[in-house]
């Protein structure tokens, strides 16, 4: 089968066009034909092996796997005797959760990771992109109880994360305020954002309303920079967190306050996919494409995610 493999970390140019055995799948996995993939922030970094405790994970001095990509969306090709609940020619879409190797024709996927039917009307290349940034901001949001009302501010709403938080606090009616560059402000302001602040337009730290959710959603700011903009029980979310945020929440700890500032690696959950799955269906949310490149094109999609300017997500088609 074809596939794109790294054999050492780097530029995007150490991806490059590879043959491969197409996988077989055991008694409780799937064999699913890859239609689409995606670039995600997490693909870039494991490929470049940067920042350097990433590499505790992945593989010190080069990569212990050789096949990146996360997410999928495809059609399931064979099932092992143990799996009941999907089909041969089922469409599918999800994630390999920790483990990668979606940036191939074929992937062998265990029956208990996060996969899901596609909902009626959407693409391959928009499925694909659903996994990773849906899953994560569920995640996080669980975190939190999200009324009605409440005001939210996410710093990187252009994201994928960002975005798909945007989108899960908007269907619990919360008042969202997005922080992004002008350049993708009337995306936010689409994807259903009540406010948008350009920070190359304007500094968010010196808005005078208070909020009851801060979300840092790129890691591009801290608790430190918002902590005052936060209301009386407001709480910070950290998708990415910043390093004195994990001092924080220490210092926090000591006074058993330690429920304001949260962090942490989202778990990305079958049954969290089947609420997504819903919401896709019902049309309350939507995947956002910045761009489509073709497989042929992955280092170019690599390269362009990396400068972390995207507008939503980046898909690839694969067949
Ligand atoms: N903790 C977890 O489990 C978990 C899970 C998933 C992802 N992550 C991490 O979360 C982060 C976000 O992932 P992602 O896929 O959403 O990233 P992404 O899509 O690559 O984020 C890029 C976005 O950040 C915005 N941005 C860049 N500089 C900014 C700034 N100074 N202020 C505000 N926005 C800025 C860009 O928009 P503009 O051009 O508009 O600035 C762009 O839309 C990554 O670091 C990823 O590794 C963590």
């Amino acid at each position: 089968m074809k596939a794109f493999t790294f054999k050492r970390y780097g530029e995007s140019n150490v991806l490059n066009p590879d043959t491969l055995e197409k996988p077989e799948p055991k008694a409780n996995e799937l064999l699913v034909k890859i239609h689409a993939t995606s670039v995600t922030a997490g693909d870039w970094r494991i490929r470049s092996g940067k920042p350097l405790p990433i590499r505790f994970f992945v593989g010190l001095f080069k990569p212990k796997n050789h096949l990146l990509g996360h997410e999928f969306a495809g059609v399931v090709e064979e099932i092992g005797i143990e799996v009941s609940d999907f089909q041969v020619g089922d469409k599918v879409f999800g994630s390999l959760g920790m483990n990668s190797g979606t940036y191939a024709e074929y992937v062998v996927v265990d029956s208990g990771m996060p996969m899901a039917k596609i909902p009626e009307g959407l693409s391959f290349e928009e499925a694909a992109v659903v996994p990773v940034g849906f899953l994560s901001a569920y995640y996080f949001l669980q975190k939190v109880d999200l009324q009605p009302g409440m005001k939210v501010l996410i710093h990187g709403v252009s994201g994928s994360v960002g975005s798909a938080i945007l989108q899960l606090a908007k269907v619990k009616n919360a008042h969202v305020v997005g922080v992004c560059s002008s350049k993708n402000a009337s995306w936010v302001k689409k994807w259903g954002a009540d406010q948008v602040i350009c920070y190359d337009r304007e500094d968010f730290t010196q808005l005078t309303q208070k909020f009851d959710l801060i979300i840092n959603a790129v890691g591009k700011t801290s608790f430190r920079e918002v902590n005052h903009m936060l209301a009386g029980s407001g709480k910070y979310l950290a998708v990415d967190a910043a390093m004195t945020d994990y001092l924080d929440l220490f210092i926090q700890s000591l006074s058993g306050k330690n429920e304001q500032i949260q962090v942490g690696i989202a778990e990305q959950k079958r049954e969290d996919l089947v609420v997504i799955q819903a919401l896709l269906k019902a049309k309350k949310i939507k995947p956002y494409l910045d761009r489509v490149y073709r497989f042929e094109e992955l280092p170019a999609a690599h390269a362009y995610v990396e400068m972390g300017k995207k507008a939503g997500n980046v898909g690839i088609m694969v067949a």
